[in-house]
């Protein structure tokens, strides 16, 4: 089975094309064009602005993938079918994508799965590194054994969701019960705390990536910053305390200092260190509640060392840990091919004239 991704639901325009043989993931090609210098002199996404973008970049990046223009029926041929992100997300951004998919199922006859960008993130822990030679051993859908706990962690996102059975996000828009959420962040997302103590902290957008590697040579304990909601019951999050507790900080240690280079590393290390500590908290909780038998962590944010390192040390053993590559945890299209391949199997399929982004579409 061969399956082509689309997404465009953020600021990456990305493409893929994945190959399903005996029930086992091989990534053949992937492409993702980022738009992140583009808005990183707004310190964060201008949905115009990338509408734009993925309108620029969707045909470049759909015919490098493919190996030829997308007007010539070759690969297209051979697909079974175009896996495309219809939300949640920017509805600008999605609908280029949205638009595109349904042009191409249109032109090429073939059949189109809408996919849960949610969804994506978790499967995106099947993908393997696109080098990988067939002898090594490629993730099949029998590797997530149920029930499994799934934290979500991105620049939009922080949730820990239950996972009783293989997802079907496309049926209808509507999801059969499989997911249940299990607590999610009442305000800020952890990626977007990441950001926004970047920006406080005069760092480069996404903030994430710039923090921890300004962590690894700071000292965590050298700042007292709160872990919002760690004691309270549940599994909701709130990181938007926490963000004025880093601004707070800022202001009283004085900007200048704050910026001293020592300084800003203790300050990433001991910020860093407080949204780790919330989310394995909660997550080993969940764990200890639950009893899952896997556990997945994706997402922008699961690229975060400390994170997979915490998390990998105090998981039971009993419990697979299931943790992308760091290269599929931003967003890509090989995790929607991916995400798609259950409903392809039970011809789940979307008509072009039917199919529709939802911005605010929840997984759970
Ligand atoms: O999943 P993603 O690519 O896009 C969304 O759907 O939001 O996640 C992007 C988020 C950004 O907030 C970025 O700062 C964060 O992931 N991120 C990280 C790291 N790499 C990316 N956060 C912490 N540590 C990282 N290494
Ligand atoms: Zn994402």
């Amino acid at each position: 089975m061969l399956i082509l991704g689309i997404e465009t639901s953020c600021d990456d325009t990305a493409a893929a094309l994945l190959e399903v043989k005996s029930g086992r993931f091989r990534l053949l090609n992937h492409l993702t064009a980022s738009q992140t210098k583009l808005h990183a002199k707004y310190q964060g996404i201008v949905p115009e602005v990338a509408a734009r973008a993925h309108l620029e970049t969707i045909i470049p990046v759909l015919t490098e993938v493919l190996g030829h223009p997308v007007e010539t029926r070759h690969a297209s041929s051979l697909l079974d079918a175009i896996a495309i992100t219809t939300g949640p997300g920017l509805i600008t951004s999605l609908l280029i994508g949205v638009e595109t998919a349904k042009a191409l199922s249109f032109a090429w006859d073939v059949p189109l799965v809408s996919v849960n960008h949610i969804e994506g993130h978790i499967y995106s822990v099947l993908l393997s590194p696109v080098a990988f030679s067939e002898t090594q051993h490629a993730a099949s859908l029998q590797d997530i054994k149920f029930p499994a706990i799934a934290l979500i962690v991105s620049g939009g996102h922080t949730e820990l969701i239950l996972m009783s059975a293989r997802g079907g996000s496309a049926s209808g828009g509507k999801n059969r019960g499989q997911y249940r959420l299990l607590g999610r962040t009442r305000d800020d997302a952890s990626g977007e705390c990441f950001d926004k103590a970047a920006k406080m902290l005069g760092l480069p957008y996404p903030g994430g990536p710039e923090i921890s590697k300004r962590a690894k040579k700071g000292n965590p304990a050298a700042f007292d910053l709160p872990r919002p909601m760690i004691h309270e019951p549940g599994f909701e999050f709130s990181f938007s305390g926490l963000k004025n507790a880093i601004r707070l900080l800022i202001e009283n240690i004085g900007r200048d200092v704050a910026c001293n280079v020592s300084t800003k590393n203790d300050l990433c290390a001991a910020i860093e260190q407080a949204i780790v500590d919330v989310l394995v908290y909660k997550s080993l909780s969940a764990v200890t509640k639950y009893k899952p038998k896997t556990f997945i962590l994706a997402g922008g944010v699961a690229a975060n060392k400390k994170l997979r390192q915490t998390l990998s040390d105090n998981l039971p053993k009993s419990t697979r840990f299931l943790l992308p590559q760091p290269e599929y945890c931003m967003d890509n299209a090989a995790m929607i091919a991916v995400a798609a391949y259950h409903q392809i199997k039970k011809k789940k399929f979307v008509k072009y004239d039917k199919l529709k982004a939802d911005a605010n579409w929840e997984l759970v």
